[in-house]
């Protein structure tokens, strides 16, 4: 541990996961929400935990064992078998249960600020591992579509979830996205992977490779009427979207102020319509600007988690 410091800040952006056609495997990081954490030394603990939780209206338990950010920085101490007590202070700066990654954004800030004070012994990539034990805890379930952009940032592919092999796809310059959050409605993840379901015909499962290696091609390429055609969800989308309230609705406005693909943001309720420009994505938001919902306007945030004074 660098002995000079003896607390560190960190923030831990928002993502969207799937990013309508890679269930598990897409997601990236946006600007705006994210959860900030502060990490200290605490000698006269033997463990790590946590001193206080702000913006969570209560919901979250002080129990360092639930939490996804103290169970992420107890794995980094695990990963380098390390002891000693730490406390951390969680402030949450974005909704969950809103489809936005808030228990990742947790897990990632707890895994990146713990390696901050102890001096960045590992690397992003090697906090992968810890991040999504935390994540794990939460969701239930072993993915790291928003756990990588979140400490990677930008636009991940994860190649493979069991040994974390991921990749950065380079977003093209002028991608902007809006996201529609609910802000009176919570999905847990947990539940919404109940609606997937566990087996996927053949001619569903060729056209989503189809669909997903093409919207690979289109980041690369910058070609917006590719990524246009390669966002649709034959698996997660079709038992989800009816849990979220005017959907067909939404997709329909968002696509005719101006967005060029539209889907749900994780397991949702919040919805993500992908633009071609800042004036694009402020359109599609302004399209909402009556409704019961809360929007954010966004280029992919390429830092991922960041320390901060
Ligand atoms: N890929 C996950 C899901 C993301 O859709 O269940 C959850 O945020």
């Amino acid at each position: 541990m660098q002995d000079d410091i003896s607390e560190v800040r960190v923030f831990a952006p928002a993502t969207l996961a799937n990013l309508g056609c890679g269930y598990d495997v897409l997601g990236m990081a946006i600007h705006g929400p994210g959860d900030e954490i502060v990490i200290r030394k605490a000698s006269e603990k033997r463990h790590v935990t946590i001193s206080q939780i702000t913006g969570d209206n209560g919901k979250l338990s002080l129990d360092a064992t639930k939490n996804t950010a103290t169970i992420a920085a107890q794995a980094v101490l695990d990963q380098l078998d390390l002891g000693g007590g730490f406390e951390l202070d969680i402030h949450k700066k974005m909704p969950f249960g809103s489809g936005l990654g808030s228990s990742a954004a947790s897990a990632v800030g707890g895994a990146f600020a713990m390696n901050e004070l102890l001096g960045a012994p590992l690397s992003r990539h090697e906090l992968l591992h810890a991040a999504m034990q935390g994540e794990a805890a939460a969701s239930k379930a072993w993915h790291a579509d928003n756990v990588a952009p979140g400490l990677l940032g930008g636009i991940c592919l994860v190649r493979d979830n069991p040994s974390l092999d991921v990749v950065n796809i380079p977003p093209p310059e002028n991608l902007w996205i809006t996201v529609l959050y609910h802000p009176e409605i919570e999905i847990l993840t947990s539940e919404a992977r109940e609606r997937v379901p566990s087996v996927v015909e053949t001619h569903h499962a060729t056209a989503q490779a189809g669909h997903l290696a093409s919207l690979i091609s289109g980041l690369y390429e910058s070609d917006f009427d590719l990524i246009k055609r390669s966002v649709v969800d034959h698996i997660a989308e079709p038992g989800r979207r009816e849990l979220i309230p005017h959907f067909g609705d939404y997709e329909k406005r968002s696509l005719e102020a101006g967005a060029i693909a539209f889907g749900i943001s994780g397991s949702g309720p919040s919805l993500f319509a992908f633009c071609h420009g800042e004036i694009a994505a402020n359109k599609v938001a302004q399209a909402f600007q009556y409704e019961p919902i809360d929007t954010y306007v966004s280029k992919v945030n390429t830092q991922g988690v960041i320390r901060i004074e």
